[in-house]
């Protein structure tokens, strides 16, 4: 890389070895190469050796405390199910009586598109629009986005780039006419977003001011119009690399994660790798903080560095050239990376609030986290760590869950026990093939239970603190024989039926030479286009014991990949690969984005809706679309108001600021000087589809 431009990517190791449609500028900037290193996870253990979730959250209204004063009804759900709860609810049980129905969201499944089509393609009867793109201005006095003229002062005040997790929660007492859109930023694209002739110091400064996280005010006249967003609204909120996070929970104060900076142990600036999230019961946001080890240089030498991934190279972006605390060889900032890793927890409805870190669901490479209320009334939280080969975890609070006080529900993520997920299969190992074969007694299925890690705030692991446990969570969870899985992504239990889904997303290493092969859980090598894990807990969500099976096994039947999908016909689903995101509608039917097409075929990233229950249970069907080289993240289904959203995130992500792959969403005709606010680029863009 160029120090001058600071830009260039000279080095793109996974060029030549991406999977599927993947691009080597994506595996270089989000994940920090991750997939070209050594697997984090080379420990031993055994080949099996109110409202809650998202989808709760539009199903109730949330009773806030007397602070509060709002009392939110998320989304359409609530409306569809018939089961809102004025002052707040525990969900599930709500939910689960309602049982599956037929969603007012009817459309014809579009047919794969063209990896190289740069448009949003969506179903026969429907449109699109986006509702806010990257560098649209969130604040009074905020300057439109100027592609050639950006500044860092700019960009803090404008919306930040590559969203992955959003939810759009509705303001009460407005009759769904106004509502918070959370967002978040992932990461940046230097090479796309800057022309060349910028300093690089003002690359790394406008680029950091590009992540984080956003909140901001939408607005329509009627439910049958598609939102806006308002700039200069009371609860318009960026998150920068400056805000300051408290950190909760049994490592808050520990010497872990003093810093220079932070002598108390507590108080951490800024949110970084932002991936998938969840809304909770009391109407905040979750966030997982997943590739923050591409934002650090470090000694690279310890068994916590590797295993975090964290080395000595220079960082992609070079933030360590203007503040020491992202190298942590330098003296006072030996801890900074241990202050990121975790989940974070923003009040969309308070813009003066304190955003949280939340130590007690431990520190790993978060995907996100979905919450649900367990019968008990403890709060149950899923997260997975994605990265090959690593696991899922589940975290149970200490405390319940409290109708309408949402002041004590805001502390509920502070403490309680966590657990990691060892799966075992019920077929013989022969069976298990390695290909995708379904084993003799027809199903991929098996038992589990939850390991333990901290029970009743002492460790349950040997020769680890509790404080050790929750930093160094992924060398804890080694000692004690969980699964090893495909990459687990977005982890989503359904408010329908409580059972749980685990996108794996892929794994192109499992079964290679000296790594761990197939197992019943991860029933394929070389595992390109991953599957979906069905859990049922054993009674309350809070059980140690569940059993599971495979929802599908992904890929495209008709290019010979060996696939399953629950026993629907294999020749009647839409191809699909990779799934990340998880989202469900108000009726119960799972929603999938995805990072990856079927490999070989060339296809686009999409949206795809899977029916769970009866005859056509397995049956999925592509929604959308996403223009050249972007991801598919973010899917909120609001099907009762018959639309659905989605983060379009990397859009001509291999091309160059001079040479754009992509001009999505602006489509600025060649030739012609963009209208003021708009640009001849690719612009990362919350979107709407809708009837139209
Ligand atoms: Fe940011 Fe695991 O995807
Ligand atoms: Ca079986
Ligand atoms: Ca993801």
């Amino acid at each position: 890389m160029s120090e001058t431009t600071g830009r260039k990517f000279a080095l793109l190791p996974m060029l030549g070895h991406t999977k599927g449609k993947r691009s080597p500028v994506t595996c270089a900037l989000k994940c920090d190469n991750a997939c070209s290193g050594e697997v984090c996870n080379t420990s031993s253990n055994s080949y099996f050796r109110d409202i809650a979730s998202a989808t709760m959250s539009r199903r109730a209204a949330l009773g806030f405390g007397a602070a509060g004063a709002l009392a939110v009804v998320l989304g359409s759900a609530a409306t569809s199910a018939g089961t809102a709860v004025a002052d707040g609810g525990t969900g599930l049980a709500a939910a689960a009586k309602d049982g599956f129905g037929k969603s007012k969201l009817q459309f014809t499944a579009i047919a794969p598109v063209d990896a190289a089509v740069d448009a949003v393609t969506v179903p026969e009867g429907f449109t699109w629009q986006p509702i806010i793109r990257w560098g649209d201005p969130m604040f009074n006095g905020t300057p439109e986005f100027d592609l050639n003229n950006q500044t860092a002062a700019a960009q803090e005040k404008q919306f930040g780039y590559n969203c992955d997790y959003t939810d759009i929660l509705e303001i009460p007492g407005t009759k769904g006419r106004r509502a918070v859109l959370f967002a978040n930023h992932e990461y940046t694209n230097d090479a796309i977003m800057f022309p060349s002739t910028m300093p690089a110091a003002d690359v790394r400064a406008v680029g950091a001011a590009a992540h984080g996280l956003s909140v901001v005010e939408l607005e329509r006249k009627n439910k049958n119009q598609p939102w806006t967003y308002v700039k200069g609204a009371e609860l318009n909120r960026r998150y920068l690399n400056s805000t300051v996070y408290e950190l909760t929970g049994p490592a808050a104060g520990s010497p872990l994660v003093k810093t220079k900076d932070d002598s108390a142990g507590r108080w951490i600036k800024g949110t970084l790798g932002n991936c998938a999230g969840g809304t909770t019961p009391w109407g905040t946001i979750l966030s997982g903080e997943e590739n923050f080890q591409g934002y650090f240089a470090a000694p690279g030498t310890t068994a916590e560095d590797k295993r975090y991934g964290l080395t000595s190279s220079a960082t992609a972006r070079k933030w360590e050239l203007d503040e020491k605390r992202w190298d942590t060889r330098n003296a006072g900032y030996a801890n900074e990376a241990n202050r990121f890793g975790w989940i974070v927890e923003v009040d969309p409805f308070d813009p003066t609030s304190t955003p949280k870190k939340h130590s007690s669901l431990g520190r790993f490479k978060h995907e996100g986290a979905n919450v649900i209320v367990a019968e008990s009334g403890h709060v149950v939280a899923y997260s997975g760590d994605d990265e090959r080969f690593d696991y899922l975890y589940k975290f149970v609070s200490k405390d319940k869950y409290r109708e309408g006080d949402r002041k004590h529900n805001m502390t509920l993520l502070s403490a309680g026990n966590l657990y990691v997920a060892k799966f075992t299969g019920n077929s013989p190992a022969a069976e298990i093939t390695g290909t995708g074969a379904v084993p003799a007694d027809g199903a991929f299925d098996g038992t589990g239970e939850w390991l333990p890690l901290v029970v009743n705030g002492v460790s349950a692991v040997d020769g680890m603190s509790v404080e050790e446990v929750l930093v160094y969570t992924r060398l804890a969870a080694d000692k004690v024989g969980p699964t090893k899985m495909d990459r687990a992504e977005d982890v989503e239990p359904s408010l329908h039926t409580g059972k749980v889904y685990v996108a794996c997303t892929n794994n192109s290493d499992r079964g290679k030479a000296g790594k761990e092969g197939a197992n019943e859980v991860n029933p394929r090598n070389q595992n390109r286009d991953g599957h979906i894990v069905e859990i049922t807990e054993t009674g309350d969500q809070t059980s140690t014991q569940f059993t599971w099976n495979l929802l599908m096994v992904c890929g495209d039947p008709a290019q010979g990949d060996v696939t399953y999908f629950s026993g629907f016909p294999v020749n009647k689903v839409s191809p699909i690969s990779c799934p990340d995101n998880l989202a469900f509608d108000s009726v119960g039917n799972l929603w999938i984005s995805t990072d990856g097409a079927p490999s070989g075929i060339g296809k686009a990233d999409g949206l795809f809706k899977v029916t769970l229950d009866g005859a056509e249970r397995g049956k999925v069907e592509q929604f959308l679309a996403v223009p050249r080289d972007a991801e598919t993240c973010g899917p909120i289904i609001h099907d009762d108001e018959r639309t659905v959203f989605v983060a379009v995130q990397h859009p001509g992500e291999e091309g160059t600021f001079d040479a754009p792959n992509s001009y999505f969403p602006d489509y600025v005709p060649a030739g012609t000087t963009p209208a003021r606010g708009q640009a001849r680029a690719p612009r990362p863009s919350v979107v709407q589809v809708f009837r139209g």
